[in-house]
């Protein structure tokens, strides 16, 4: 059904780490706490002067150099991204204004954590129904800016990244094998960052702006959500597990990974990972995992990869790809 294949992918994290030591610094907090719990060891932080739309374009500009192409007839740029340098002008008018493409039209869309893998179906939708030929995903956040480092359970989750992928027109090799979503609306109050109103469902929100979270919850539905959402993919594209090269689950804490694998018996050697470096990165979690994947000589050209994004909404999505 599909008729686009993404062509290239390029990345980016800010330079500076914050280590679980430096974070010991800042609350109560200890390193084996935070392995045990989460997995994570570093995160990367944006400069005070460095905001998503940045690190958007420097993953996509890290791609044009990779892969040597234009972007200059890109017809669509999509940016997944919860955390914008401003509400408005979007973070997509932003990448396009610094590659001065003429003409093409600029989208942001959030859908927090599960952002890239929903961007991702709309761009092979727009480019298999005929509408678009080459569109430009971005996926970047800067999460330590709506941090709370007062927090203990939430500022050792969060780092800050960004990747880009181009997904174009290939109806010879498609390769989009697959793809499920869903949405549980009334658990929005489970993980947030306050805004405008300052009440959900006549609850009272805390956080000033900061991000807030039942981690208990969030994890619950996650490990239960994402690992009936891979059978229902596996089942719709008649596939089996062992058919499967890659599963990327969105980097929000290992033992999340480990949990959904255990459901899902999937080997956790078969997952690609961003958290133990870089934290929970929200939508850039998944290319930045995909781009481990590449480095470390794992993901290879033909792979067949099941990823799945999912966050705060609550909302999840996951697609079978062919990388
Ligand atoms: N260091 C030491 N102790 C801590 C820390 C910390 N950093 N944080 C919490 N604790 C304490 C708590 O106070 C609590 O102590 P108590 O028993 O004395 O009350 C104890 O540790 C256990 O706390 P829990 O919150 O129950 O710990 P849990 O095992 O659930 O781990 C965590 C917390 C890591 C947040 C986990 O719940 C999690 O990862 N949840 C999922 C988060 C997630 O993936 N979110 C994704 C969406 S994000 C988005 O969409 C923007």
């Amino acid at each position: 059904l599909s008729k686009a294949r993404i062509t290239a992918i390029g990345t980016y994290v800010p330079e500076a780490i914050m280590t679980n030591e430096d974070l010991e610094r800042l609350v109560d907090t200890n390193d084996e706490w935070i392995v045990q719990r989460t997995g994570i060891k570093t995160r990367h932080i944006a400069a005070s002067d460095e905001f998503t739309s940045n690190l958007c374009i420097r993953a996509a500009e890290k791609l044009r150099d990779t892969y040597a192409v234009s972007l200059d007839d890109v017809d669509l740029i999509i940016a997944a991204t919860a955390t914008p340098d401003y509400s408005f002008p979007s973070v997509s008018c932003r990448v396009q204004a610094h590659f001065g493409i003429k003409e093409t039209g600029a989208i942001d869309l959030n859908a927090t954590c599960a952002g890239f893998s929903y961007a991702l179906h709309v761009a092979n939708g727009l480019i298999t129904s005929g509408l678009h030929k080459k569109i430009l995903v971005v996926a970047g956040e800067t999460m330590s800016k709506i941090t709370d480092y007062t927090d203990r359970s939430t500022c050792i989750l969060f780092g800050d990244g960004a990747g880009a992928v181009l997904v174009e027109y290939d109806p010879e090799q498609a390769g989009f094998e697959s793809f499920t979503m869903g949405t549980q609306g009334s658990g929005g109050i489970h993980v947030y960052q306050s805004g405008l109103s300052t009440q959900m469902d006549q609850t009272p929100l805390a956080g000033d702006g900061r991000i807030v979270q039942n981690g208990r919850e969030v994890f619950k539905w996650a490990v239960r959500t994402v690992s009936e959402g891979i059978n229902t993919l596996l089942e719709q594209a008649g596939l089996e597990l062992d058919q499967i090269d890659w599963v990327v689950p969105h980097s929000a804490n290992l033992r999340i990974i480990e949990s959904i694998c255990e459901k899902a018996d999937i080997p956790l050697s078969k997952t690609l990972q961003s958290v133990q470096e870089m934290g929970n990165t929200s939508s850039a979690s998944i290319p930045l995992a995909l781009q481990a994947g590449i480095d470390h000589q794992q993901l290879k050209y033909g792979d067949r990869v099941l990823i799945y994004g999912f966050g705060s909404g609550l909302t999840h999505s996951g697609l079978i790809i062919r990388w």
